[in-house]
């Protein structure tokens, strides 16, 4: 049987950065995201006994460097004795860059292989899959505003995700501002482990995470814009100076980077209602009310180094596309 998925990106406004379980890959510390909508990647899984092993394509092209990690999360997800697989992937924005679309294509993909095997998990337990293959990926399932949470599940470490409000609850848009194109130097799962390692911060960024979980969720909740706006920014500034000054330091940014977070300041300063927020990469999300998207983008879009931007609502999560 052959399934279709469709699973969008997710922004985190509090960071997952850190594993306890690195095997498990499970987060040191739980986040709050948001997960879009217009940005997308489109999965397509069929199970054939007659191929010798896995094939993947991403927009049209085999995907070699992609495979081993698409490999192991089907024998997560289905046990290793399944078929070998044909894995389509279709991804409208761009791969590895800081825009999360790994979070996106595990989704997509759990979500169309478990159809594709004729299983039908749990929402949490293909989230738990996603999660293994990317910590972030376990948020896509879900729409709206989500979080993550860890828990203890007969004595070992887990993952618990919910949507804490719905898409359309308090709508947000988001301005992703392209800064760069190129894969990103160091994957965000190594970058992970060097600032466990070395980042003298690394300890103190644990130490507060359930307070800035706490400060986010209460601001989602009451719909308080600025209250969300200034914990975001603060942790995510905060991941950044654990990142920097691991040894080596792992910088992701770059001079168009600071620019839009000074186009960002300066909006504010104008009275619109935006924050930034920066991931594993040099572009710039923007999150503002929707009222003011179009003064948002067309800021970003002047700003010098920019190449170019996306804009999104929020999305519902990741779902099935339809089977035959
Ligand atoms: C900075 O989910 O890509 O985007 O679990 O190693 O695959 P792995 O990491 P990944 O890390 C995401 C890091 C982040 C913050 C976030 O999305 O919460």
């Amino acid at each position: 049987m052959r399934a279709s998925a469709v699973a969008q990106p997710n922004i985190a406004l509090i960071k997952y950065w850190g594993k306890q379980d690195v095997a498990g890959n499970i987060p040191a510390v739980g986040s709050l995201s948001i997960t879009l909508d217009s940005l997308e990647t489109r999965m397509t899984v069929e199970f054939d006994d007659r191929l010798g092993a896995d094939e993947l394509q991403l927009n049209g092209e085999p995907a070699e460097r992609m495979l081993p990690r698409v490999t192991h999360c089907l024998d997560n997800l289905l046990g290793a004795k399944r078929s070998p697989a044909v894995i389509e992937s279709i991804c409208n924005f761009p791969i590895a860059a800081g825009l999360a679309s790994s979070a996106s294509s595990f989704a997509a993909l759990v979500v169309a292989a478990s159809r594709a095997a004729d299983k039908q998990p749990d929402t949490l337990s293909l989230a738990r899959a996603a999660g293994q293959a990317s910590g972030s990926a376990a948020r896509s399932l879900y729409g709206g505003f989500v979080e993550l949470q860890l828990i203890e599940e007969e004595g070992s470490p887990a993952i618990a995700v919910e949507s804490i409000l719905q898409e359309n609850a308090w709508p947000m848009q988001v301005i992703v501002a392209i800064t760069a194109t190129g894969e990103k130097p160091v994957s965000s799962s190594d970058a992970m482990k060097l600032s466990a390692k070395t980042s003298p911060f690394y300890a103190s960024w644990l130490e507060h995470q359930d307070h800035d979980l706490e400060i986010a969720r209460s601001a989602v909740a009451d719909r308080d814009f600025s209250a969300l706006a200034a914990i975001s920014e603060h942790n995510c500034l905060k991941m950044h100076s654990v990142m920097w000054a691991s040894r080596p330091p792992v910088v992701y940014w770059n001079k168009a980077t600071l620019a839009c977070m000074e186009t960002v300041r300066r909006l504010q300063a104008d009275g619109v209602p935006v924050f930034f927020t920066i991931d594993a990469g040099p572009q710039v999300k923007a999150v503002c009310l929707p009222d003011f998207a179009d003064q948002v983008r067309k800021a970003l879009q002047e700003t010098d180094g920019v190449i170019d931007t996306m804009a999104s609502t929020l999305g519902g999560g990741a779902r099935l596309l339809g089977m035959s």
